[in-house]
């Protein structure tokens, strides 16, 4: 049997965007839910981070690492959570590593926003596709226009509008589409209609007159679609809609799976991996631990970049160039498990992971082991002093962080000379799961003495030393023992770069 192609994206988006309704809107149409309120990412930012293990225990692991799965238009759509608000850790980074595309959600009243800035850096780093969704036009937002503006500005990155809208939030009449020239009617009441524009009798002169206007301004001012450009990420094709109302999410789907990337060649040892080779390779992009308390019950997240994936199957740990056979293998959806007997590229399967793992490793068969691209570092924004309550558990407390760390849940950097512990993070999910661990696993109470610090800069040329650490910055040493200076605020950075020119920092992104 013809497999179907796989399609496998994430959304990057601000939280409140959207991201959670148009997920369920698009799970709806491909029939893998039956009714609104299945998919539970959204609600984990509703509880403080300290509630963070209860709700993994209760809801088993949907809060941190859903993988949904829908069939559309012949196509497998993986579909990749990426958590935001107290969950937001290098987890959700990580997570990009592993998808061919991306689908960025912007809310037309606020335009592009932090997360949605942070989270769009690791798909420009990868070069990655970008499909944009600007949502809740049934809102009075920005211009469209001006939202457009806005994108090729802040991104840098063409845009290229698939459709565009009929008036705004109490006006919002429909959208047209470009491509088919036709007009998506907007009605909340009434089931989808969709009419070629001659036929679209609702629409008053003057909308009908501002239509013209704007689409030959697009025509005239606007980019040319160029398929090569978006697939190097260059290029942004844009949809207008709303999510809630399920309006314009169809035919955002149907463009969707012809503009989507299909799994492509990865980059791992110096060449490129195609996806279509007959030896099976994937790397592993994250692990979560605990979801089951009364196991040390680990799942390590692999993302199958080429040949196939069976169940029960033997392959190599590129890392130390270990055997293994993959029997416990599992597909996510929401909280249930299931096993998963085969998979094929673009897919993600999770292995049961008894210690052997750490994230951005390896597997692979054929006679030539085969190393995907290391994971790239993100520069945290969080930091901890960190010592171990119980001294006499010093042996513990060494073991358990070497551990975590190698495994990818913490950052670690030391003081020069003294060698404080500073754990870094790009969210506090990190710092609570760390404490979590090591007290579950290791049987260490640690003391976390939060910093005010949230800026690391790599230093890339000049000269550093101790003396400059002071309230504001700090100079510490990363795990490969780089100096890195963390300051209090963009402030601090500005003052500090005013008083040594010679100092040539970076953001972390850049030199990593
Ligand atoms: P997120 O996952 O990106 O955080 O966002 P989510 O989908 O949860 O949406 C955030 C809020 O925005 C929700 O309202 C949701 O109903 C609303 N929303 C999403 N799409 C649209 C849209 O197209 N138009 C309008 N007007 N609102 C939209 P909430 O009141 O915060 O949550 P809820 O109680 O409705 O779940």
């Amino acid at each position: 049997m013809q497999e179907k192609p796989r399609k496998t994206f994430a959304i990057i988006s601000h939280p409140d965007a959207g991201k959670t309704t148009l997920t369920e809107k698009v799970l709806l149409l491909g029939g893998s839910i039956r009714s609104a309120g299945t998919v539970k990412g959204k609600k984990s930012g509703k509880f403080a981070t300290s509630d963070w293990m209860e709700i993994e225990k209760q809801r088993g692991i949907s809060v941190t690492s859903s993988v949904m799965q829908l069939h559309y238009d012949d196509t497998q759509i993986n579909i990749l959570d990426t958590p935001g608000h107290q969950d937001f850790s290098e987890d959700t980074y990580r997570t990009l590593t592993a998808v061919d595309t991306a689908v960025m959600v912007i809310d037309c009243v606020k335009g592009i926003e932090a997360q949605t800035l942070k989270l769009f850096k690791v798909c420009r780093m990868r070069g990655i596709p970008i499909l944009t969704f600007i949502n809740k036009l049934d809102r009075e937002g920005k211009e469209p226009l001006d939202l457009l503006e806005e994108i090729e500005e802040t991104l840098d990155m063409e845009t290229y509008p698939m459709n565009w809208p009929i008036g705004m939030g109490k006006r919002l009449k429909g959208i047209y589409s470009i491509p088919d020239k036709t007009v998506e009617v907007f009605d909340e009441e009434e089931d989808r209609k969709v009419i070629p524009l001659e036929e679209a009798d609702m629409l008053e002169d003057y909308e009908r007159e501002t239509l013209e206007e704007e689409k030959m301004l697009l025509e005239e001012a606007g980019n040319t679609f160029s398929a090569e450009k978006v697939q190097q990420g260059r290029m942004t094709p844009v949809f207008f809609g709303s999510a809630l109302a399920n309006f314009g999410v169809q035919s955002f789907l149907d463009q969707f799976v012809s503009l989507a990337a299909e799994p492509q060649p990865r980059k791992a040892s110096g060449s490129y991996v195609p996806p279509e080779s007959s030896n099976f390779s994937g790397f592993v992009f994250k692990i979560q631990a605990n979801m089951n308390p009364n196991h040390r019950d680990r799942i390590a997240f692999l993302r199958v970049c080429s040949g196939s994936f069976e169940r029960g199957m033997e392959v190599k740990l590129s890392r130390t160039g270990k055997k293994m056979k993959l029997n416990q293998s599992h597909s996510f959806f929401a909280s249930e498990r299931e096993t998963v007997e085969a998979a094929m590229p673009g897919d993600i399967v999770g292995l049961y992971d008894s210690g052997n793992f750490q994230v951005g490793d390896t597997l692979c068969t054929g006679s030539e082991l085969i190393q995907y691209e290391e994971m790239p570092q993100f520069p945290p924004e969080k930091f901890a002093k960190v010592t171990a309550k119980n001294a006499l558990k010093h042996k513990q407390y060494h073991k358990g962080m070497e551990q975590l760390v190698q495994e990818g849940t913490i950052q670690l950097y030391k003081t020069p000379y003294f060698e404080d512990y500073i754990i870094g993070a790009v969210g506090e999910l990190q710092f609570q799961v760390f404490e979590y661990r090591m007290k579950n696993e290791y049987n260490v109470d640690i003391e976390f003495q939060h910093m005010t610090h949230e800026l690391a800069r790599w230093v890339r040329k000049g000269k550093v030393d101790e003396g400059m650490t002071d309230s504001r910055k700090m100079l510490v040493l990363d795990q490969q023992k780089r100096p890195v200076l963390l300051f209090e605020n963009d402030f601090a950075l500005r003052w500090f770069q005013d008083k040594h020119p010679d100092v040539e920092l970076a953001t972390g992104w850049e030199i990593l």
